[in-house]
């Protein structure tokens, strides 16, 4: 199977991460290898990478991928929730380095099976590592009405919220929501032609607050940005690309407090955006937002 996979801001992320070429680098989310297979072109024959990734396929086309590097490379099948362990098990030193290219792959997003895309008919799944019990339409056909709601309101920032859990909750009375397709039409019914008419998909904030909530996304990256605290050789850099604001609104707010303890140093006052040609080329890289520090 092909993995292709575009990597965004890379030279911006090269330029914050890797500032000492003989270290370990920790790669939380190596995808389809773009970033890992820069930072290792760019480290010296004793620098090592530990790549992660939640996602099977995604790693077994990396494993290919990153061939060429041998023994400095080792990836490992797991959430980046439990990094400590993850690092700890590798018995390398303390990492120089530590990336997070946070969301899903553009193959996640094209395979349509994976039921990530509004656009495509598919099982509605969502999950980045196929081997966990909870799918999209175990959330959907389970919840409570309450429960949906606030879901969709807290992870999408969806003001229809109240209305669409309860058209959801009214046709899976009927018959069970399994699809993507079946679900934007009950979002589409919810929310007023009206409102419809203006802005994005109606249903794309929808489908981010339960992916979120598929994969506990918000904690598992709070809990990983406080792992690489801890393990973060002293000099050693943290890099985050987030690419929706309740991930950058947390990025940077954990940035900001390890600064006031004197933990770290910001190297990105503002967060880093890609230029107009990247945008061109790559659209997915539009909103994307790269937050650097230096531990302590
Ligand atoms: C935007 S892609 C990364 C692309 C990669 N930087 C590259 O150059 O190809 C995000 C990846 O992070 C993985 N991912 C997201 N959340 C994760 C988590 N909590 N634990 C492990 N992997 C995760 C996804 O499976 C996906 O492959």
């Amino acid at each position: 199977m092909s993995f292709v996979h575009e990597p965004v801001l890379v030279q911006q992320v090269l330029s914050y991460l890797v500032h000492e070429p003989e270290g370990v680098y920790i790669d939380c989310t190596v995808g389809g290898g773009g970033h890992a297979g820069a930072i290792l072109d760019l480290l010296a024959p004793n620098g090592f990478l530990l790549g992660i990734d939640a996602d099977q396929d995604a790693l077994a086309a990396t494993a290919a991928r990153l061939r060429v590097y041998g023994e400095r490379v080792r990836l490992v099948k797991n959430n980046f929730r439990y990094l400590d362990e993850i690092w700890h098990d590798s018995g390398w030193p303390a990492p120089q380095g530590i990336l997070f290219d946070l969301g899903v792959s553009s193959p996640q997003l094209d395979q349509k099976e994976r039921g990530f895309s509004y656009h495509e008919d598919a099982p509605l799944d969502m999950r980045m590592d196929g081997e966990q019990p909870v799918t999209a339409a175990t959330l959907v056909n389970n919840l409570t009405e309450r429960e949906l709601a606030h879901i969709i309101r807290k992870y999408g920032e969806e003001r229809w919220s109240a209305r669409i859990a309860q058209f959801i909750v009214q046709h899976r009375q009927r018959e069970p929501i399994n699809t993507t397709l079946q679900l934007v039409d009950v979002i589409k019914a919810a929310i007023p032609v009206a409102a419809r008419r203006r802005g994005p998909h109606p249903a794309r904030r929808t489908f981010q607050a339960l992916r979120i909530a598929v994969n506990d996304e918000l904690r598992a990256l709070d809990e990983a940005l406080q792992a690489a605290k801890r393990i973060l050789a002293s000099g050693g850099r943290l890099c985050v690309i987030s690419f929706h604001s309740l991930e950058d609104r947390i990025v940077k707010h954990t940035f900001r407090a390890w600064a006031r303890q004197g933990k770290v140093t910001i190297l990105t006052k503002k967060p880093v955006t890609p230029a107009q040609a990247e945008i061109e080329v790559n659209p997915r890289s539009r909103s994307a937002k790269l937050r650097a520090v230096e531990r302590s």
